[in-house]
């Protein structure tokens, strides 16, 4: 397809979604899915990419794809674009999906989607701090109208909390010389403002990795982002909370890209009687998906079936 035929909303984003023929399988498959799912929360809407593709799997007038988003550009993207009438999105976090539910009378879901982590639109834009390879203000919030910045976040904190939130979210092991090094420059007045500033701090105070292949600044960027956000709390809650909100027999996918997120999932699935777990090992990206969309090498997707 040619940019003029593309929908505005295929060319206002250049998130690649990750997993795309797994996780409408896991959705609408006539094999997991005996009765074709009409409700379906997609709870990380971002560039909508599996919204998209979840449209095209259910069926019906009544059948409808509810997003979810954090980022209030992701919802004026929504605003501003002609879509499936089907699709509605709110800007909220994932865990108030059971009041999204409400606003359309609705008390379940069949399906829910979670895909984990931030877009490549967030990524690339330089005023969120989200990447460390583009200078711009420390922020890193997901929400930028609400909580605090990672700058402010680490003027609030002293130097063991710093220190246990980059080895607890990070697990990076230089954690304690890193926060050193953050609070040292606060108390000659130098607030950490931008990324290039923490950059600088984790060059010093990593040493290179053997072969060169994590950047010094990753793990840390990994944990203040985990920490600013509440990223893990929120998803122990929603795993806790969901078996509220999925008719039984619906499925939970959710797609991780760190070993954190990926335990909290693994576990909740596991210890909780109201999943039944359908992936016993997580799912890969194929190869030919790594090789074409690189963010995907870490995904790991798994699914649970409300009982
Ligand atoms: C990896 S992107 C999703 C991409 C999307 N699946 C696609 O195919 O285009 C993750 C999105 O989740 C959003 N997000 C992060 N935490 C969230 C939360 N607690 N609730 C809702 N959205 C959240 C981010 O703002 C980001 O837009």
């Amino acid at each position: 397809m040619s940019n003029e035929e593309a929908e505005p909303s295929e060319i206002d984003t250049c998130h690649v979604s990750v997993m795309p023929d797994e996780v409408v399988y896991w959705v609408a498959s006539p094999e997991v899915a005996p009765t074709p799912p009409k409700i379906v929360i997609d709870g990380t809407y971002g560039g909508g990419g599996h919204s998209r593709l979840l449209l095209e799997a259910i069926s019906g007038a009544d059948a409808r794809v509810i997003g979810l988003d954090r980022d209030p550009a992701v919802s004026a993207r929504v605003e501003s674009e002609s879509h499936d009438p089907r699709l509605t999105v709110f800007l909220a976090s994932y865990e108030q999906a059971a009041k999204a539910l409400e606003q359309f009378d609705l008390t379940s879901a069949d399906a829910m989607v979670l895909d984990l982590g931030l877009s490549s639109d967030q990524l690339a834009d330089r005023e969120r701090g989200f990447s460390y390879t583009v200078d711009g203000p420390l922020d890193l919030r997901f929400d930028p109208e609400n909580g605090v910045p990672a700058s402010r976040w680490l003027a609030q904190h002293d130097e063991k909390q710093i220190a246990d939130a980059i080895y607890q979210y990070g697990e990076e092991r230089f954690s304690r010389r890193i926060a050193r090094a953050i609070v040292a420059k606060q108390r000659e007045r130098q607030p950490i403002s931008t990324v290039n500033e923490l950059v600088e701090i984790c060059r010093r105070c990593v040493p290179r990795s053997r072969n060169h292949d994590i950047h010094p600044a990753t793990r840390t960027f990994q944990a203040l982002r985990i920490a600013v956000n509440d990223e893990l709390g929120i998803l122990e809650r929603t795993l806790r909370d969901a078996p509220d909100w999925i008719a039984p027999g619906g499925r939970m996918v959710i797609i991780s890209f760190h070993s954190l997120e990926d335990r909290i999932v693994k576990n909740a699935f596991r210890d909780d009687d109201r999943w039944e777990v359908l992936t016993k090992k997580p799912l890969r990206p194929t190869e030919s998906e790594v090789a074409h969309n690189a963010r995907s090498r870490s995904a790991k997707l798994r699914v649970a079936r409300r009982r």
